[in-house]
Parts: structure tokens; sequence; C-alpha cells
């Protein structure tokens, strides 16, 4: 797989980003890694911001954030134009926000996603392709929504 994934992370983040960065090791997925990079306090709107920058640019295909809740750093991506950020606590959710909703940036949380739980919803955020229809028209309308509000 080719797609390049940006990372960015808080301190809440950081011990399970560590464990995502390992999988994507493993599996060869490119990854450029926006921070942070220790476990000192910090502040989340800083790196999913860069994260989700990197992504509207094209910079990077898709994207991971990670935050204590995963809710934080998800509002954050959520205010970049073009971005689509999931948070995801299980694995239908995480396979319906690529199916439905395209999302391009997958969020979760730290303190309440274990390792093992979170590898799963990677891959399948990494694996699972949109579906178009119905679904495509329902994007469609989100990003009018996004454009009619940059007009205010
Ligand atoms: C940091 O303590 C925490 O607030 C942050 O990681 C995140 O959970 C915010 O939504």
């Amino acid at each position: 797989m080719d797609t390049k994934i940006a990372l960015g992370c808080d301190h809440g983040g950081f011990d399970l980003m560590c464990e995502v960065k390992h999988h994507l090791d493993k599996r060869g997925v490119p990854y450029v890694d926006f921070g942070t990079y220790s476990k000192e306090s910090c502040n989340y709107p800083v790196f999913g911001k860069a994260a989700a920058e990197a992504v509207a640019s094209g910079e990077c295909d898709r994207g991971i954030v990670i935050c204590g809740t995963g809710i934080g750093i998800s509002i954050v991506a959520n205010k970049i134009k073009g971005i689509r950020a999931a948070l995801c606590c299980d694995c239908y959710t995480a396979e319906m926000c690529r199916k439905h909703n395209d999302a391009n940036i997958l969020a979760m949380g730290g303190r309440v996603t274990d390792p093992e739980l979170a590898i799963l919803i990677t891959d399948i955020f990494l694996d699972t392709e949109a579906e178009g229809g119905r679904h495509a028209e329902r994007r469609a309308m989100i990003a009018e929504i996004e454009n009619d509000e940059r007009k205010k």
C-alpha cells in the first residue's frame, strides 16, 4: 500500500501512537510524524492541525490522530477544510467511516482504546475503500455545507 499517512498526537495519545507507528512500520506503510514526540504535556490542537493540513494539502493521503479520548483532536482535524475525521472506538465504526463517510482521518483515544483493538481499527481504516452512490452524494452535501459556512 503506497498511501502515505500523516500522524499527530498529544501526550495522552503518545503511547498508543508508538504502537500504531510500530504497526505501520511492520506493514511497510509510509508516514510523516507531526508529533508530539514525548509524553510531556502539550496542546492537541497543534498536532491535530499539522496532521490534518498535511492531508488537506495532499502531502499525505490519509491521517491518524490520537489524543486522550480522541475527541479534542478529531474536533480540531474537522476544522480543516476537506477533512472528514472519524473518532473510532470499534471495528464496525472504522469500516463504516471509510465505506460511507470516506473518512480521510482516523481519530482514536489513547486512554480509552487498548492497543490490540487500535491496531485492528487501524488496519480496517487503511484497507477499506469508500463506497459511491448515495454515500458520495451525502459527502458532496457535507462539502457544500463546508463551502457555505466559509462564505459567512
Ligand atoms: C489531555 O489531558 C486531554 O484533554 C486530551 O488528550 C484529549 O483527551 C482532549 O480531548
